[in-house]
């Protein structure tokens, strides 16, 4: 698998949702961000929208999920169609349970550490997950700074992982732009989500293809 660019909607106009998905429909995934006002301080979107995005959408749905357990709802997310569900393990009763349950639910699944969360304390669920999420912000909210200082933990998962092509993929989100892919792709992520960068610019599929020719280019120097 190649690299991968999944445009955030968190920063789309969300009273067009279906517009904002066609005009990135060069890009891989569309990356969809639930918050519950628990787990992060903002509210997004939950199950029906979720729901009726996946009807309408000609990419696959990358469902981040802040949310507090999601044990209980995650498979929820699987069982409507989202192909890729990633939940925090910071929120998980038992995290173990939920990939288990996520992918009988028929979705591939994610795993996802906020920038405090160390990765050497899971390193025996890497081999159950199909990717893992480095935050490169706080979660929350859309258009912060990236946190250049989350590289040596993407650099360490890649260690982990190791670099075969059906490794677990990793994913990075928060602050990604066409001045921070570089140095992500370097680090060793393979799956980068962009939202302010990309729902932003006079035209979103440009920047998905420019933040992925950055990325590509980084990559072969790495
Ligand atoms: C933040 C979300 C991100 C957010 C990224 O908690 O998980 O997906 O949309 O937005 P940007 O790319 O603007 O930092
Ligand atoms: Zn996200």
């Amino acid at each position: 698998m190649g690299l991968q660019i999944s445009p955030s909607i968190l920063s789309a106009d969300f009273a067009n949702l279906q517009a904002e998905i066609d005009a990135v429909s060069n890009a891989d995934w569309v990356h969809v961000d639930v918050m519950d006002n628990h787990f992060v301080p903002n509210l997004t979107l939950g199950v029906p929208v979720v729901e009726s995005l996946v009807k309408v959408s000609q990419l696959p749905i990358d469902c981040h999920l802040m949310i507090e357990d999601p044990n209980r709802w995650a498979p929820h997310y699987a069982e409507i169609g989202a192909q890729s569900v990633t939940f925090h393990v910071e929120a998980a009763r038992d995290a173990r349970m939920c990939i288990k349950d996520i992918r009988a639910a028929g979705a591939r699944v994610g795993m996802a550490l906020k920038p405090g969360t160390d990765i050497e304390q899971y390193v025996d669920l890497l081999p159950e997950l199909d990717m893992l999420l480095v935050m490169t912000v706080e979660p929350g909210f859309g258009g912060q700074s990236f946190m250049a200082d989350m590289m040596p933990k993407v650099r360490r998962v890649r260690e982990l992982v190791g670099d075969a092509p059906d490794s677990v993929w990793i994913q990075v989100d928060g602050g990604v732009s066409a001045s921070t892919i570089e140095q992500c792709a370097e680090a060793g992520a393979d799956v980068f989500v962009a939202g302010s960068a990309v729902f932003a610019a006079d035209d979103p599929a440009a920047m998905v293809e420019r933040l992925r020719s950055l990325a590509n280019a980084a990559c072969a120097h790495a």
